[in-house]
């Protein structure tokens, strides 16, 4: 296996990039917090399926983290990632100081705001979350400049607010989505995870397996809001405190009617301790 390719300057990547597209390869881009586990690694594995070469960055990004957040303790891994990166087949690993990435400042940088879809649940619950994720996102293609971007279906909201970026700012590149990775048990993989104690360890699959539950019910015909009111109850009896536990249409919009074969979501956001935890399930509805 050769070397991962570590890339600390701008210039760096770019002669890097440029020498791949000069003999005509196609590059893959899998951006990341660092941290990685299974679920990143899945990413850069199917990345490989849509381009000759990819490039991974880690960049624990200051502008999505609100006041009270974790940005401080997120946790940093730079050697395992890189290890774990290489053994995934990952070619070159984009590593920018946050000078690098913000250079008059996180706090000046020009900020990009997604309307509409960035209203609600998590951009409700965290506000700035999404226009510090869009703010980034666009640096780093500009960066990176690849013809395919690879991002994970466990933020789902996320992604539809880089499929809108990407769109609306006409990024020559195409957004391929990755499914989530789970636990044994179900569980969402997660960098967070590993902040929950062994007992939080053991309560977390209960979000997996309420969003099986909120699922069969509307499949049964249940009215929606009972679906979400007896997921928030399953949660708070599980020990979580649920931010939302919610079904959608895929564009977030609410569901009027429970109609056979229409496709939905369900969206949940909990606390447990001081872990937040997200996780979704698409389904149709007939
Ligand atoms: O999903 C993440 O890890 C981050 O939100 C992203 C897309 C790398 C932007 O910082």
């Amino acid at each position: 296996m050769s070397g991962i390719v570590l890339l600390h300057d701008l210039d760096g990547l770019r002669a890097q990039v440029r020498e791949w597209k000069r003999q005509g390869l196609r590059v893959g881009f899998v951006p990341t917090m660092g941290n990685l586990h299974e679920g990143h690694f899945s990413l850069v594995r199917l990345a490989r399926e849509h381009a000759d070469r990819v490039v991974a960055s880690v960049f624990v990004n200051p502008t999505q983290f609100g006041p009270n957040e974790d940005f401080s303790r997120y946790p940093r891994t730079p050697g395992q990632d890189a290890a774990g990166l290489q053994a995934a087949g990952c070619d070159a690993l984009w590593m920018p100081s946050v000078d690098a990435m913000y250079p008059y400042g996180a706090g000046n940088a020009v900020r990009i705001h997604v309307p509409g879809i960035t209203d609600t649940l998590d951009g409700a619950h965290r506000p700035g979350h999404f226009d510090g994720v869009a703010t980034v996102v666009a640096r780093l293609f500009n960066q990176v400049q690849p013809e395919v971007a690879v991002f994970g279906r466990k933020d789902y909201q996320q992604l539809a607010v880089i499929r809108y970026l990407a769109r609306d700012l006409a990024f020559p590149l195409e957004i391929v989505a990755g499914d989530t990775r789970r636990e044994d048990d179900g569980l969402a993989m997660s960098s967070r995870n590993q902040y929950l104690s062994a007992e939080e360890r053991a309560i977390a699959p209960a979000i997996h397996r309420t969003l099986l539950a909120m699922r069969d019910a509307i499949r049964a015909g249940t009215p929606r809001h009972q679906v979400e009111a007896d997921a928030e109850a399953a949660l708070r009896a599980a020990g979580f405190a649920a931010d939302y536990a919610v079904v959608r249409c895929p564009d977030f919009s609410t569901p009027d009617a429970d109609g056979a074969g229409a496709e939905r979501v369900a969206l949940v956001a909990a606390r447990l301790g001081r872990t937040r935890l997200i996780d979704n399930l698409e389904f149709d509805a007939g």
